[in-house]
């Protein structure tokens, strides 16, 4: 196993640079040469002038990568994204028939049936058939509902999953199965807090096919379970991408096959009342927060060897040509950085060996350059060492900071998905500071003093404090270079956020009631959990340095708070901002997966700042 990894470890290495050492291993090198022949849309050996051809030119539009780039982004060998997804579609009823003989009638390998808790009645233990649809079918069904209740642990709840029954004798479905939508007064596409039903009902129905290995699922959702026709269409993206993203598993780095992956490859969708052109245009959009989902996981997942600076650069070209029309890329070499005078950005970047990449990807709408202008700024550490102050010893996770890329992951899966929406109204700027953070005779030392592009000096008397420096100078480049008046970072800036608030909520830090409210908004229909912590201003005590403007730590206390303070040091009158810690949901401790948190509430957000722009 050991060696197996080092071959794996060695080949991307072999991958990402060509001037360096070759390691024979055979095993290695298959790896590498079946990595490199599954990618069908990177930019594996391509040079940055190809890129730029393949996007298409033009002074704002397609992409550009800086001349000083160390010639193509052959880490494109392993894939962005998925290169397929399930297909999904919907069914839309006949009219005068019932939802019960749609489902009746559906022919595949597994039928789900969405049902609320009102659909089933429980007395002494025993719960039965109550919802009158539900009856229907279980007797077009041969009483198959029926058994699968009495055999008790089903009744209707969130995201509960009944077993599977094999059909015989008249049915069409070679299987059936239930999955539970909660109470039907709570049946709503923004739960107050989490998941709505809709989405618990995609995960639902991901778990179910992947466990019962089926690739063909019709889902039917019983006129209890129907969402109110005003939330149809939203519902219905969510049962979309809740099902694409649903019993994820990473395999790109394992040579055999998953026996456990899903094989799902279409769900059929009825029930949501919606007319075909309705659905369809649903559809797209769960379509299209799931590949931004998934592009976030690929990223967050992959190794720090895979994802360098330079591959988060790479990851920023596939989007910008994928929708070459509304995305300009311009990616900053460190020179151009010293140019700008980013002392914090680049400190924090001299020890590595890997070239830092400040990355500014451009999301201009069709009709024009709207009067909004935001930025969605990322922390991008490729991975935090700690520096000099090294993260040493049980509890440091050091072996898990890859993840300390998981804020510019989730600013490229909204990147991701706006490619494919294309929202009306705002323009948005999401800008990366991309770099790492190791330990090397040239690096920062504790101590030092840094100068930000901004002017302002700070005392590093923490090594480890690094990605609250990186953001310092890219959101002085939102500010000062793209004119951004609201401004989002969202970064894995603080352990002390994960013990306040837990691996599953983000940390909301902002003196601002409008954007806290906007971001709040979002996180209820994106179903990704944030919470709003207090900004203790008083606190900015602790940053005080007696020899510059101010320190990058404070004491041990409250350090998720000091964290806020300190960025907020860069951020302009007049300037609405607000600070997302993701240290805890980026990453799932019990599955080692990474969630791909972020993605679709920061696209939720953008979008909804083109509403508020109109
Ligand atoms: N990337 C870490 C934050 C982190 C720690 C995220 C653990 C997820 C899990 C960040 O760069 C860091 O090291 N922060 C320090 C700050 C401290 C030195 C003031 C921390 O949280 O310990
Ligand atoms: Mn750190
Ligand atoms: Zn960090």
């Amino acid at each position: 196993m050991a060696q197996l990894l080092r071959c794996a470890s060695r080949t991307a290495r072999l991958v990402a640079s060509s001037s360096r050492s070759v390691v024979a291993c055979p095993r290695a090198a298959a790896l590498s040469a079946r990595i490199a022949s599954s990618v069908p849309s990177g930019f594996g050996g391509m040079s940055s002038s190809q890129v730029a051809a393949v996007a298409g030119a033009g002074p704002h539009r397609g992409v550009v990568v800086a001349a000083a780039s160390t010639g193509g982004l052959p880490q494109a060998a392993f894939s962005f994204e998925p290169d397929s997804l399930p297909a999904v579609t919907a069914v839309v009823s006949p009219a005068g028939g019932s939802v019960a003989e749609v489902a009746a009638g559906w022919e595949g390998e597994l039928l789900v049936l969405g049902v609320t808790e009102e659909d089933f009645a429980t007395e002494a233990e025993v719960t039965s058939l109550k919802g009158e649809s539900l009856k229907a079918l279980d007797a077009a069904l041969g009483g198959a509902l029926a058994e699968i209740v009495a055999a008790g642990g089903f009744d209707g709840k969130q995201g509960a999953q009944s077993r599977v029954l094999r059909l015989y004798g008249g049915a069409k479905a070679k299987h059936v199965a239930m999955v539970g939508l909660g109470k039907a007064a709570k049946l709503a596409v923004a739960a107050d807090w989490g998941a709505s039903p809709f989405q618990a009902l995609g995960a639902g129905v991901a778990t179910l096919a992947k466990a019962n290995k089926v690739a063909a699922v019709g889902l039917v959702l019983l006129p209890g379970a129907a969402p109110a026709a005003a939330q149809a269409a939203t519902a219905l993206a969510q049962i979309t991408s809740g099902t694409l993203v649903g019993g994820y598993e990473a395999t790109r780095f394992k040579t055999k096959k998953s026996p456990t992956a899903s094989r799902l490859a279409s769900l059929a969708v009825a029930g949501t009342g919606l007319p075909a052109a309705e659905a369809d245009a649903a559809i797209k959009r769960g379509l299209a927060v799931a590949r931004g989902n998934l592009l976030t996981r690929y990223l967050v997942e992959s190794p720090p060897n895979v994802c360098t600076p330079s591959h988060l650069a790479a990851t920023a070209a596939h989007i910008a040509a994928a929708a070459p029309e509304v995305f300009s890329l311009k990616v900053y070499e460190k020179a151009e950085c010293e140019a700008m005078n980013m002392g914090l950005f680049l400190g924090v970047a001299e020890a590595s060996a890997e070239p830092p990449k400040f990355i500014h990807l451009r999301y201009t709408p069709k009709g024009g350059a709207a009067g909004r202008k935001v930025a969605i700024v990322g922390k991008g550490l490729t991975f935090d060492s700690g520096g000099y102050n090294l993260k040493a010893g049980a509890g440091s996770m050091i072996e898990l900071m890859k993840f300390d890329m998981g804020g510019a992951g989730a600013t490229l899966g909204a990147a991701r998905i706006l490619a494919d929406l294309q929202p009306a109204g705002v323009e948005v700027h999401f800008v990366i500071a991309a770099c790492e953070n190791m330990v090397a005779g040239a690096g920062l030392r504790p101590g030092d003093i840094l100068t930000s592009a901004s002017g302002k000096t700070v005392e590093v008397n923490n090594t480890d404090a690094e990605g609250r420096l990186t953001l310092a100078d890219a959101m002085w480049f939102a500010q000062e270079k793209c004119g951004a008046t609201s401004v989002v970072d969202v970064a894995t800036l603080t352990g002390a956020c994960i013990v306040a608030l837990g691996t599953q909520i983000a940390g909301l830090f902002t003196p601002h009631d409008d954007i806290a409210a906007s971001l709040t908004a979002a996180s209820k229909a994106a179903g990704e959990k944030i919470w709003r912590m207090p900004f203790e201003n008083d606190y900015f005590d602790d940053l005080k340095s007696p020899v510059a403007d101010m320190k990058n730590t404070g004491s041990r206390y409250g350090g998720a708070i000091t964290a806020a303070l300190f960025l907020k040091q860069f951020v302009n009158e007049g300037v609405e901002w607000a600070h997302v810690d993701v240290a805890g949901p980026v990453w799932n401790d019990k599955l080692g997966l990474p969630t791909g948190y972020g993605a679709a509430l920061l696209a939720e957000w953008a979008t909804a700042q083109a509403q508020a722009a109109k």
